[in-house]
């Protein structure tokens, strides 16, 4: 795997020569996440994202479980996100997107699988998401989260507007995000109007953090969230000066990039 990498590219900058060279290389950086803790006889916990973009990381992990053994015993997710309201039956739901795209396909125990709901009540949405924080914490906090990253420079569902401290909460979809959901569901009327997301702090809580870009539509947004001033504006932002980030990207998607750095 040939990896360009030009002397003006930052080094957590992975600038791959094509969407599925990017997907190897981050499935192979989680596995190896997972095989050393494997190793010390402890579990991992993983932050997991749905969307396109991890969807041949997710196929490359089931191909290392069914062809090397690669095992998910030791695995503890928790999902950025979820639509709300929306069943988790739902066909488009992200509990069904997960079962189908990766936990159907591998040995992870189902307790250990955590999504935000879809379903809960507006009464006790606060309720939820403050216990999937505290879930999180009690376990020692995320070892590794996948990120992608929205047209509007949205990580999970923290939609722009979201603060560097925000928190698992209910947030408004914003008009991009709704927008660029709305083939799938047929519609926009159809696409929920909120959804259950960790928030910017939770994220950049993890120790690790891997952010996938592919393709040319996220060129420009690539550009402002690594080289514009952290703000709210673009939450990708705030992840500038996490300690330990790999930004994983196809040449389409960095095409912006060396005008910047
Ligand atoms: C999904 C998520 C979102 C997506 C983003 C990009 O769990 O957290 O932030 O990563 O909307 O979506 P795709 O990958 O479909 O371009």
């Amino acid at each position: 795997m040939e990896d360009i990498q030009t002397a003006s590219t930052p080094k957590n900058i992975t600038v791959c020569n094509s969407r599925e060279e990017g997907s190897l290389k981050v499935a192979e950086l989680i596995a190896n996440e997972i095989k050393a803790k494997q190793e010390k006889g402890e579990n991992i916990v993983l932050g997991l994202a749905t969307g396109n973009t991890p969807k041949d990381v997710y196929k490359e992990l089931i191909r290392m479980h069914k062809e090397e053994g690669l095992s998910f015993k030791n695995v503890i997710s928790f999902n950025l996100d979820e639509y709300h309201p929306l069943a988790p039956e739902h066909h488009l739901s992200y509990h069904r997107f997960m079962d189908e795209q990766l936990f159907n396909h591998v040995d992870i125990n189902r307790e250990n699988i955590n999504i935000p709901t879809g379903i809960c009540k507006v009464d006790d949405v606060e309720e939820h998401c403050n216990s999937y924080e505290a879930k999180i914490e009690s376990l020692g906090g995320i070892d590794l989260q996948l990120l992608g990253i929205g047209r509007n420079g949205h990580i999970g569902f923290n939609e722009p507007g979201s603060e560097a401290n925000s928190k698992t909460r209910k947030i408004e979809l914003h008009e991009v995000t709704r927008g660029d959901a709305s083939n799938e569901f047929e519609g926009l009327e159809h696409v929920p109007l909120h959804a259950i997301t960790m928030g910017v702090e939770t994220i950049t809580k993890a120790k690790k953090i891997v952010l996938m870009a592919f393709g040319k539509g996220k060129a420009e947004i690539m550009k402002q969230a690594i080289s514009e001033p952290m703000n709210s504006k673009v939450p990708a932002s705030y992840l500038q000066t996490h300690r330990s980030i790999d930004y994983i990207l196809d040449k389409e998607a960095a095409t912006l990039l060396s005008q910047t750095h």
